[in-house]
């Protein structure tokens, strides 16, 4: 027999002990730099999901590499029990990057936890029990949050354990109005749909339903974990409409490759906790809350934001050009900065892409089934991405 490769031979070594919960692609990386990464083999790639739209800031940028060694070097953990500068600084400048109104945050180390918390803060604001979600919305997998999400298959396996759910159209403002009461704690939804295939929602949609949960004393629970951190070419996706949230929350680009989310909130709910409402081992993580810090300065020093927005535009438009090209391959182009979304008209096609791609050397997600999603590093060099793209449209062409 030839002798197993570096890659066979950890597939191997990977199918005694680990739990198969997860679908894997052919691939074992090693190494990341920018938006290069590198596998077992040593075969480099493009990598335009940037480890699930979290390394905004590329791979092992050298800031966060630098304050993450600093940091460890100096403090790695303690408990909510003391002060520490790390924490202080990120919320600090969280308040800064948000509008007046949101005052408040309390940091996590995963976006789920971020929506657990921000469901708790809702019911603890408001008394009431009842959630209003969309259809096709992503939140996480843990029991809360997966009392709210809008996708069956992740959520009927534990419909035992959950309460009856309200999931209503996204983007639908008048089964906005029907379900949004006097019952409700608040409206949950993303400015734009991540996981369910990138669904941007009307103009008007965020607006509406802020006037809908104000009129009915419901909050509205913004999820900007894939959207934040300018990943749409706003800071928050929710800027682009100018409506203000009472809780949302953070993940993913906050860390830039280190587990580190939030939730935030008004004055107003901030008003109703009191200490001992919240905690959690690592929440404020003194690592985590330096690689984060890192990763805001690099962010605003590097204007990603205004990159995401200029770059992500003249992608769209690339995009936009093949599926006019080719309506019988690209069905619709949907995004906003650098979240965008291909939608295939043959899912069994679409499906075959990841892999298909890794033979090209880019890494590529396709969500919902049958849409091609791009989120790359916001700083992705245009050298690595124009290519990468080239090689992805040829490969739906082919
Ligand atoms: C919109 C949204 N909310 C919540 C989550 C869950 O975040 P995490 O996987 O960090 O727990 C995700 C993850 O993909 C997401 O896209």
């Amino acid at each position: 027999m030839p002798p197993e490769s570096p890659f066979e031979a950890l597939r191997h070594r990977e199918a005694e002990h680990f739990l198969p919960v997860v679908r894997r692609l052919p691939v074992a990386l090693v190494e990341g730099r920018g938006s290069r990464v590198r596998d077992v083999d040593g075969r480099e790639y493009v990598d335009l999901t940037s480890g699930w739209g979290v390394c905004s800031v590329g791979h092992c940028h050298p800031a966060l590499v630098e304050a993450i060694r600093e940091q460890a070097g100096r403090l790695m953990q303690t408990t909510n029990l003391f002060y520490t500068l790390p924490q202080l600084d990120l919320v600090d400048r969280l308040a800064e990057l948000t509008p007046p109104e949101i005052t408040r945050s309390f940091l996590l180390s995963s976006g789920t936890e971020a929506m657990e918390g921000a469901l708790k803060l809702a019911h603890r604001a408001t008394g009431r029990r009842k959630f209003v979600s969309t259809r096709n919305s992503f939140h996480g997998r843990t029991l809360g949050a997966l009392q709210v999400i809008g996708q069956a298959k992740h959520r009927e396996p534990y419909a035992p354990l959950l309460r009856e759910p309200c999931v209503i159209p996204f983007d639908d403002l008048d089964a906005a109005r029907d379900a949004v009461d006097g019952e409700t704690a608040a409206f949950v939804v993303e400015p734009v749909q991540g996981e369910g295939g990138v669904h941007v929602p009307s103009p008007g949609y965020l607006a509406g339903l802020r006037e809908i949960c104000d009129a009915a004393g419901a909050l509205l629970l913004l999820d900007e974990i894939q959207t934040g951190i300018g990943r749409t070419g706003r800071m928050f996706a929710w800027q682009h409409e100018g409506v203000v949230p009472d809780v949302m929350t953070l993940g993913k680009g906050l860390g830039g490759g280190f587990p580190v989310a939030a939730f935030l909130c008004s004055e107003k709910v901030a008003d109703t906790v009191s200490p001992g409402d919240h905690g959690g081992t690592y929440a404020g993580n003194p690592l985590a809350a330096a690689a984060s810090n890192a990763v805001l300065r690099v962010v605003l020093e590097e204007k990603l934001v205004e990159r995401a927005a200029s770059l992500g535009a003249r992608v769209e438009q690339r995009l936009r050009g093949f599926a006019e090209q080719h309506p019988e391959l690209a069905r619709e182009v949907r995004g906003r900065g650098l979240l965008l979304g291909l939608e295939l008209c043959d899912a069994e096609r679409a499906a075959q892409l990841p892999t298909r791609a890794i033979e090209k050397g880019v890494l590529v997600n396709v969500t919902a089934g049958n849409v091609m999603r791009l989120f790359p590093a916001l700083n992705v060099p245009e050298d690595d991405l124009w290519p990468a793209l080239d090689v992805l449209l040829d490969l739906i062409r082919d």
